[in-house]
């Protein structure tokens, strides 16, 4: 039997971790980190995510604060937001919830934030130096894959790591890290060609294409580690709900571990954000 990876339990370890980096920098003068989310418009996934991430920092001593503003929003006046939390020094991380509003040009917004306060990781700047190994902010999703991997990986130098999804926000930057560990990476999408044979010769496979159950117990080299990333609400053939992943949890059994959704990369995610938060503070205050 696979081992199942407990996302809650790496995610709350890393909680453990921050809330001690920021008792330790508050005790040696330090500020205590501070978290600006900003919201706009009302749409309800965004709303549960940000409650989560503002709860996430009460848990581990950082401060946050919400800026929640109507749908019609202008560009302006969220870039007016984005320049004054720049220049707020209680301010250490800003997150804009995308998506926004279709009248804001999200590349636009993302990139005005200050990259050092850029606690998703998300500006180009970020982007460059994740892909030019020269330190940054790590995108927290990616960041969280790592963790995970690292919790049943000994050693990476050589593995064959197969990524599937090439977006910006999990597959190009996961694929970048397990480069960084010296693994032999194939990215994969799900117009790639003898997808399964590529699938099944790697030793650890990173499922993030966003297509439910996509990967099946034939694509998995026995003794893989699988983690998924995917996470979509299907009718199930009892007529109920439920989440699935990007895998065949089920038919994934000979693997040497993976991750089980909801639970797996999931809670991770939030932790990174509350970690990257405590660095991107520390950075500031150097
Ligand atoms: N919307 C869904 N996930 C995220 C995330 O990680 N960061 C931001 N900014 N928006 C999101």
């Amino acid at each position: 039997m696979a081992e199942v990876i407990d996302g809650r339990k790496v995610a709350a370890k890393l909680d453990e971790q921050t809330k001690a980096e920021v008792d330790a920098l508050v005790a040696a003068g330090g500020p205590r980190p501070g978290l600006t989310v900003i919201l706009v418009g009302d749409d309800g996934a965004s709303q549960v995510y940000v409650r989560r991430k503002i709860k996430g920092c009460e848990k581990v001593g950082i401060r946050s604060s919400e800026h929640r503003l109507p749908a019609d929003t202008t560009q302006d006046e969220l870039l007016a937001l984005i320049d004054q939390l720049n220049h707020d020094p209680d301010v250490h991380g800003i997150l804009c919830q995308v998506p926004l509003p279709a009248h804001i040009d999200t590349r636009t917004v993302l990139g005005a934030i200050s990259p050092e306060k850029d606690v998703d990781g998300f500006h180009p700047v970020n982007v460059g130096r994740l892909s030019t190994g020269t330190g940054g902010i790590v995108p927290c999703t990616p960041l969280g894959i790592m963790l995970l991997l690292e919790s049943v990986v000994d050693d990476f130098v050589g593995k064959d790591a197969v990524v599937i999804g090439k977006s910006n926000i999990v597959g190009k930057p996961v694929a970048l890290l397990l480069l960084d560990r010296e693994c032999t990476v194939t990215v994969t999408h799900i117009y790639t060609e003898n997808l399964p044979e590529i699938a099944a010769k790697a030793d650890i496979i990173v499922a993030a294409a966003g297509a439910p159950e996509l990967v099946k117990g034939s694509w998995v080299k026995p003794g893989a580690v699988v983690i998924d990333v995917g996470i979509t609400r299907i009718m199930g053939e009892d007529g109920k709900e439920k989440l699935v992943g990007d895998v065949k949890f089920d038919e994934v059994q000979h693997a040497k571990a993976v991750t089980p959704v909801p639970g797996g990369v999931g809670p991770m995610t939030i932790a990174c954000l509350l970690h990257n938060t405590v660095q991107a503070a520390k950075t500031i205050s150097e």
